[in-house]
């Protein structure tokens, strides 16, 4: 019995350093009326949650909030204009998202100007909002109130990079045609803009890529390292030579996916 309580001890050093080393420390369980931990549902192995709310405190007339996740969303429990809203009183403001898939934000501005020395509160809207696994937001996951401040730089519109097909291909030779291309791997797809946009993948219902959709385009699926729901493995494979894809490269795919996939 003793024995057991102190593995269980050391066993739970790795979590103590990594909270110490990232200094982020996972929420306490929601509690019940009686005080009891709410269970977290099966087969869930987590809660989704917000990580980091930037701007803190206060806002221009006209921002733009960052609220990134723990986990990546199922993009198909949100959309892009009712997800949260900034409110003062009875005052409410509509706006609109970006989901950056690979940083796991959400870009979120009013689409209209805000009453500057008013205080407002961001509402989370979107109630069924669920991570890709399944996960609801947790209970508790509560969002800020910001001060309007009018000397405060206002944010442009939401707009994502504009990412050539060529910078994209020039990614794909440099990591991915070795396999992609060679004629003794003719089963795997080409990556080309005729064999990703709008082509169904070999391995799950889903096209390889959704002009403007990267969060249900599955090539995001396959490139990003620590995608949870895929078949297979990523890519490049781990097993491979080829050097993988940097978040930044990740994101450059991305955008482009976002901008609607443009090509000669
Ligand atoms: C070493 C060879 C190799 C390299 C390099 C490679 N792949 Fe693959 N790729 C494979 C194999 C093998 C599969 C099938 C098994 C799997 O999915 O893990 C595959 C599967 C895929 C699929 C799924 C196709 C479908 O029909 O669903 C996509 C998308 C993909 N690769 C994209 C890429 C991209 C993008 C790169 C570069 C960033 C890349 N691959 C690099 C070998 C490779």
């Amino acid at each position: 019995m003793k024995r057991c309580s102190i593995m269980r001890y050391i066993a739970l050093i790795p979590a103590f350093v990594y909270a110490i080393g990232c200094g982020q420390i996972d929420p306490p369980p929601p509690l019940d009326e009686d005080g009891e931990p709410v269970p977290i549902p099966e087969p869930l192995d987590d809660w989704l949650n917000f990580l980091e709310i930037v701007p803190e405190e206060e806002l221009s007339v006209r921002p733009t909030i960052t609220i990134a996740f723990n986990a990546y969303l199922d993009p198909t429990t949100y959309d892009s204009y009712s997800t949260a809203r900034l409110q003062s009183g009875g005052l409410r403001h509509g706006s609109r998202v970006d989901y950056r898939m690979t940083r796991r934000e959400i870009h979120f501005r009013p689409t209209s100007d805000l009453e500057p020395e008013l205080q407002y509160e961001l509402v989370w809207t979107a109630d069924d909002v669920r991570s890709v696994t399944g996960s609801p937001l947790h209970p508790r996951a509560s969002l800020p109130t910001f001060m309007i401040r009018d000397d405060l730089e206002t944010s442009p519109p939401l707009q994502r990079p504009e990412v050539s097909w060529r910078e994209v291909e020039e990614l794909f030779e440099a990591h991915c045609t070795s396999c992609h291309g060679d004629s003794r791997w003719s089963q795997l797809p080409m990556l080309t803009p005729e064999t990703l946009i709008g082509a169904r993948s070999d391995q799950v219902d889903a096209m390889l890529v959704e002009p403007f959709h990267p969060a249900r385009s599955y090539l995001m699926h396959k490139i990003l390292p620590d995608y949870p729901v895929r078949r297979f493995t990523e890519q490049p494979p781990p097993w491979s030579d080829q050097p993988p894809l940097s978040t930044d490269d990740i994101e450059r795919i991305e955008h482009w996916i976002a901008n609607g996939a443009p090509h000669p």
